[in-house]
């Protein structure tokens, strides 16, 4: 329907991007293809196919789908489309562009000029395997045009950039490349790889790095990506990838995955798996806040604020040194579990893994951070848990008039049981 809608108007449509990889790739392992996300560009046989064009072919396709969600992002003339659990699409999203080129206006009805706006917009583009178009519309609809051989590099399994700059415009490509990479089992080219290290050896990390109020877009999809990956089954691949590459510096310029983090996110693993099997919390948030915590106490706040992170992120990564200290100080003078109790019950999971994480690698030989892991673990897993004999009910039925008191005794039941003085 929408090349009809396209065709109409006289208008070529193209499936482009990720879609057309996946197909491309479907179509060899012959495995199963779940695409959730399609690229559509709208690019005109003369003038009238305008910027607007991508605007103007979702709306008509909302004519014809009215449980269509249609947003317009005015800025680069592009529209969406959404179903949202739909009986008939599940779930769809459907970007709607205007091919893009540097040349307008270019001459009227001449294929050449199509062929190489289309072009064009594809060349923008990542990777040339994320640069081929499907032709949606006839005459030769379903011809594949692939300028740049992704083809070639789809079945070579690699991953090669469009232009030597690419990284240099913009570093969240790197993250990119990388995900692919290791999602699809291939490997960076190794010109890629070069310029991926020249564009970190010329310090592209400063932008990603910069306060956010200066380059928000970038730090928006760079935190994007991060989500992409640490959300993946294949995140730790990637991460290992990303630190060979030196690209964790987009993170932060002192970022590195060395044994004490790599050996921390392990611990985080088993935390997660064992305490959150309902998965309350956000676990790639986790793994990402896991890496800052990794950075010098000063950078932590920033680096979180200016990745987005939601505000009790934030505030876990400002306060961690401080907590820390608290309760490394606090635990040898805990003689009895309820005290261990009373001190970490003010913390919340996540804050009570990342204080568990931060305590030195060097457990065999600093007795103080072990006891600490030890300490916190056995709360988690046994003393969290345990509830006073006797409740408020109870408390009603022997007699006791409801008050404030009702805490007070229940606490010390708490701690009796806690202390194996009852129980
Ligand atoms: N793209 C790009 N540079 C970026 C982001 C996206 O060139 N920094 C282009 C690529 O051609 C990509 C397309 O925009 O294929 C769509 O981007 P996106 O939906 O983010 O990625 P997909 O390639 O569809 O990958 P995924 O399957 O992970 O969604």
């Amino acid at each position: 329907k929408a090349s009809l809608a396209a065709q109409k108007r006289g208008w070529h449509l193209y499936l482009v991007g990720g879609a057309v990889r996946d197909l491309l790739l479907a179509d060899k392992a012959a495995g199963n293809l779940m695409i959730k996300d399609i690229d559509l560009v709208v690019d005109g046989f003369h003038k009238s196919a305008d910027v607007g064009a991508g605007v103007e072919l979702a709306k008509a396709l909302q004519q014809i789908y009215p449980a269509a969600r249609l947003e317009i992002h005015g800025a680069f003339q592009t529209a969406a489309l959404l179903w949202h659990k739909d009986p008939e699409f599940d779930s769809l999203w459907v970007d709607i562009a205007t091919a893009r080129t540097e040349f307008y206006p270019y001459p009227a009805a001449n294929p050449e000029v199509e062929a190489s706006s289309i072009r064009q917009d594809l060349y923008r583009r990542d990777f040339t395997i994320n640069a081929m178009a499907l032709r949606l519309t006839s005459p030769r609809a379903g011809e594949l045009l692939d300028f740049f051989g992704g083809l070639l590099d789809l079945q070579a399994k690699q991953i090669r950039v469009l232009h030597a700059n690419s990284f240099i415009e913009d570093p969240t490509r790197i993250y990119r490349g990388v995900r692919f990479a290791v999602r699809f089992g291939f490997e960076i080219e190794p010109q890629t790889k070069e310029y991926i290290r020249y564009a970190i050896n010329s310090g592209v990390y400063d932008r990603t790095t910069q306060e956010n109020s200066r380059t928000p877009a970038l730090q928006t999809r760079l935190k994007a990506e991060l989500k992409h990956i640490l959300e993946a089954l294949y995140w730790k691949s990637a991460l290992q990838l990303l630190d060979d590459l030196g690209a964790l510096q987009c993170i932060h310029p002192t970022l590195k995955l060395d044994r004490e983090l790599l050996w921390q996110l392990r611990l985080l693993e088993r935390c997660l798996q064992r305490f959150d099997q309902q998965q309350t919390l956000v676990h790639w948030q986790i793994r990402l806040e896991a890496l800052i915590a990794h950075l010098a106490p000063e950078y932590r706040a920033k680096v979180a604020q200016n990745l987005q992170l939601p505000e009790d992120s934030i505030a876990r990564l400002k306060n961690l040194a401080q907590s820390f200290s608290q309760v490394i100080e606090s635990l040898p003078n805990c003689q009895r579990p309820s005290q261990v109790v009373q001190l970490l019950r003010q913390f919340n999971l996540p804050m009570l893994i990342l204080i568990a994480m931060h305590s030195p690698l060097c457990l065999t030989t600093n007795g103080c951070a072990s006891t600490l892991r030890r300490q916190i673990w056995h709360y988690l897993t046994i003393w969290a848990n345990v509830q006073p004999i006797l409740n408020g009910n109870d408390l009603k039925k022997l007699g006791y008039k409801p008050g404030p008191q009702y805490r007070q005794i229940l606490d010390d039941l708490l701690t009796a049981t806690l202390d194996g003085l009852i129980g």
